[in-house]
């Protein structure tokens, strides 16, 4: 992963510049990654817009070919890059990082970065995944809008190298991609758990209109969060769930 690398200084997003690719003659081969400068289009989960101030943020896609995936086991590769993410990351920035279902990065209870990723699927398995991931870095501020996002200049009070990180990142994604590819589903996902932001604590959650107490106590295969509320378990689809500071 990364070993072909394209930097490009200005796209709308580069998970649309490598999903186009995708329908090239001569496609990039697995592991591409594709990297901005500036994305005047950046984009985020549920149709947010995803900004960063130009040159001073991780904003890039990488291409994977996981066909050993059905489209219930997407989860699988969720986790594994956001391990991946977190283990490139965890060196410099300690415990206090989390991974917050399903695949954003934390530092505390703020945002460090994200991921958005798009698979697609034929014959009943992925085909293609565009793995967008954005990670703030060098970034000095932010606006009131950005509700929690905090970058790892604001952590550390230094600016980082971004090629670096991206390399850390790349290397690690590429473990953890090659652990699911080896049907150790079960490593990923105790490791993914075991780094979960507010797993087994008790915190304000909102679902259907309604604020309630809640503890994470699991995540399902398929993705699905578990949670005991009132004594009993319920599972929470994406968007299903609202965490409350
Ligand atoms: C999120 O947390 O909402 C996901 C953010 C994903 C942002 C990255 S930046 C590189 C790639 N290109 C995009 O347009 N989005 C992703």
């Amino acid at each position: 992963v990364g070993q072909n690398l394209v930097t490009l200084k200005e796209v709308d997003s580069t998970n649309n510049f490598l999903k186009e690719s995708l329908s090239n003659s001569k496609p990039f081969p697995e592991g591409t990654v594709i990297m901005a400068e500036h994305q005047y289009a950046g984009r985020g989960q549920h149709q947010n817009v995803w900004h960063a101030q130009p040159g001073k943020n991780l904003t890039f896609s990488l291409l994977l070919m996981p066909h050993f995936l059905s489209p219930l086991q997407q989860f699988g590769l969720t986790s594994a890059v956001s391990l991946g993410v977190y283990d490139a990351l965890h060196p410099l920035l300690g415990d206090a990082l989390k991974i917050k279902w399903p695949n954003d990065i934390y530092y505390g209870n703020r945002k460090l970065g994200g991921m958005l990723i798009e698979n697609m699927i034929q014959g009943g398995q992925i085909r293609n995944s565009v793995i967008g991931i954005g990670i703030n870095v060098n970034q000095d501020n932010y606006p009131e809008t950005a509700g929690s996002a905090i970058s790892v200049k604001q952590i550390l009070q230094t600016d980082y190298d971004l090629k670096n990180i991206l390399a850390e990142i790349c290397n690690h994604i590429e473990g953890w991609y090659l652990k699911l590819k080896a049907g150790k589903t079960a490593d990923v996902r105790n490791t993914y758990l075991s780094r979960l932001y507010r797993l087994n604590e008790l915190a304000q959650y909102r679902s259907n209109g309604e604020t309630f107490e809640g503890r994470i106590t699991n995540v399902t295969d398929t993705g699905l969060l578990v949670v005991e509320r009132n004594g009993s378990e319920e599972l929470y689809n994406l968007k299903e769930i609202e965490f409350i500071n």
